[in-house]
């Protein structure tokens, strides 16, 4: 894994100045802008945190502490394709922690695995989540083989 960018590049900094413009007057602005930021730079860079920090008139501990709290925000840009597999109870119960592990462990480097919880496919479990696909009764051959389907 990289390390984190120590500062954001100027094109980073000047998107995440323009979303914190657009979402500082907003009550609770803080998670909407944190999609925002996500949505457009891909995760949420730690370098961000300062100045969103400052932005809205927050600590940096809270920022980074909404942050690292929700599973959903990453803190370095996702690889070529993002695979999320659900370790929510009905998905746990089918074999979904032996499926995280195998994905982990299995699949190419430039493919980003991450947990989510609940996926709305527990009858079906398990589920996941291929590039914002969702696809149920998930084995670890069909993951694979989705994947390289994906980077064609
Ligand atoms: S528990 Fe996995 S989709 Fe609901």
């Amino acid at each position: 894994m990289t390390e984190p960018q120590a500062t954001l590049s100027a094109a980073q900094a000047q998107t995440v100045h323009e979303l914190l413009a657009r979402h500082r007057e907003q009550p609770g602005a803080l998670l909407p802008l944190l999609h925002a930021v996500q949505d457009a730079l891909g995760c949420v860079p730690p370098a961000a945190v300062p100045v969103i920090a400052q932005g809205l008139g927050l600590s940096r501990a809270e920022v980074h502490g909404v942050v690292t709290y929700y599973h959903h925000f990453r803190q370095q840009p996702p690889g070529r394709h993002v695979v999320q597999v659900c370790r929510a109870e009905a998905c746990q119960s089918r074999g979904g922690e032996a499926l995280l592990a195998a994905a982990r462990q299995h699949l190419p480097a430039d493919v980003t695995v991450e947990p989510v919880y609940c996926l709305g496919l527990c009858a079906q479990s398990p589920a996941v989540m291929v590039d914002e696909v969702p696809h149920a009764r998930m084995t670890v051959q069909r993951l694979a083989a989705l994947v390289q389907e994906g980077g064609q």
